[in-house]
């Protein structure tokens, strides 16, 4: 792989502040967001004011923790534009997410929070080792979803070419990258192995191809995926982690030359993690849900939102900025099955660690009389044709999440193309305990 390292010139000198200055600027930026959010939001002002704290308390960092919490239903209650701190005339650009039940989350942008945005993806995408001059294959989604477009700015910002292709059409899209050559690609983990398994079908080698880097994230993806990625393109694979109610895809980033978790760009976020049943904040290094305070938000502030990720917080490495560990899951997306809590990343893990199988999976969780039962449905490599090498995988593989994750699981080995392809962020479980 080529070393993509960026020309330490070309970083922002807060990239590289001291500790102390950054710090100095998150409380200049904390006050104002918390005063903007008090002033402009009702919501704001009603739970502050019923939980006895005033934006004039906020006289340390520390002091933050005193404010209450927002959640996502917060941002239902107040469909569609409840939250936001300007008046609608001021949103120039709306996103929304769909959400698996009721009503969709909807998040409104400002041009001041445009450019911050830009910026943000700008930087992420240097510290994913691209630069002014590189092409782009943007395949996250476009329209309401903010991947598609959140990244498209932040290419254009960069001073590289974007070619907003969007997801879905994998074909087209390998057809694309053998022609027009980019540096290169943003797209949901899930899906690139999609496009990995087109290459392979249209019999080009994928190593042959332009990409230098993928910039992979909107879901969890493991180390395990990481190597596989890497090996199959000989490109480098980094984490983008982002959320819509804070910002969209560049809240924090890897770096390239370390790939050691994500630098959170702290000038714009301020991240607390807590322990999700007290609500109390943790120290740096345990593991907990994350928190973020937006600092510069104008058109949807957010304070103390409860993102339900899981992760904790390490202290800055290529960067000054804190990392935030590689997401291991969300909250909701964990499985307590008869008593052990399983998250999809780990079984993602052991499918990858088991000869023969590919890494398209699904689990699909059902009642076993009065039991909840889990049932793996993984697919075989191409090649692995015969009953008996599938019946050894599956109870290999079942063997594994015995006994390293913890939990009975039936398997079920298919063949290549007989499990769901994501078209962008994977649908790793299907509960079917509701059903007879
Ligand atoms: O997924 C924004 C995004 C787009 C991030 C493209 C990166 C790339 P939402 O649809 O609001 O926004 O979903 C946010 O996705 O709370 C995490 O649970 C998950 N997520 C996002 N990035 C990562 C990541 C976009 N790198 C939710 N690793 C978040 C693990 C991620 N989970």
């Amino acid at each position: 792989m080529k070393d993509l390292s960026p020309n330490p010139a070309d970083l922002e000198p807060i990239e590289t502040a001291s500790i102390d200055e950054i710090r100095g600027l998150q409380l200049d930026r904390l006050k104002w967001s918390v005063r903007h959010a008090y002033d402009n939001v009702p919501m704001y002002k009603e739970r502050f004011d019923a939980a006895g704290v005033h934006p004039d308390d906020l006289k340390e960092l520390k002091d933050l923790a005193k404010f209450p919490f927002t959640y996502k239903n917060d941002l239902r209650d107040n469909y569609p534009f409840g939250l936001f701190a300007v008046p609608r005339s001021e949103i120039i650009r709306l996103h929304a997410s769909s959400g698996t039940t009721g009503k969709p989350t909807v998040v409104g942008y400002t041009k001041n929070d445009i450019d911050m945005w830009a910026d943000m993806l700008a930087r992420s995408l240097r510290a994913s080792g691209l630069r002014k001059g590189d092409m782009v294959h943007n395949a996250y989604g476009y329209g309401l979803f903010t991947g598609g477009l959140g990244a498209h700015y932040g290419i254009e910002r960069l001073g590289a070419t974007v070619v907003p292709m969007s997801g879905g059409q994998t074909e087209k899209q390998v057809g694309l990258i053998q022609d027009f050559q980019p540096d290169g690609i943003m797209v949901t983990p899930s899906y690139m192995l999609n496009i990995l398994e087109q290459f392979h079908k249209q019999g080009i080698d994928p190593r042959d191809s332009s990409l230098k880097v993928g910039v992979f994230g909107a879901e969890p993806w493991t180390d395990a995926m990481r190597q596989e990625i890497q090996a199959a393109f000989d490109m480098h694979a980094v984490d983008i982690y982002g959320l819509s109610e804070i910002l969209g895809p560049g809240v924090a980033n890897e770096c390239v030359e370390t790939k050691d978790g994500l630098h959170i760009w702290e000038d714009h976020f301020y991240p607390e993690i807590i322990n999700p049943e007290t609500g109390e904040v943790c120290e740096d290094g345990e593991m907990g849900e994350l928190v973020f305070t937006t600092l510069t938000k104008e058109g949807l502030p957010m304070i103390r939102y409860r993102t339900r990720d899981l992760t904790r917080l390490l202290p800055g490495t290529a960067r000054s900025m804190r990392r935030m560990e590689k997401i291991t899951g969300r909250s909701d997306d964990m499985i307590i099955l008869r008593g052990v809590n399983v998250f999809p990343t780990q079984i993602e893990e052991q499918v990858l660690a088991t000869g023969g199988l590919a890494n398209h999976f699904q689990i699909e969780l059902y009642k076993s009389g009065r039991m909840d039962a889990m049932k793996v449905f993984v697919e075989s490599l191409p090649g692995m044709a015969d009953g008996a090498s599938k019946a050894a995988a599956e109870r290999m593989l079942s063997k594994r999440i015995k006994d390293i994750v913890g939990i009975s699981t039936d398997i079920e080995v298919r063949d290549p193309g007989d499990v769901e392809r994501s078209q962008g962020k994977a649908k790793r479980v299907v509960d079917n305990r509701s059903k007879e």
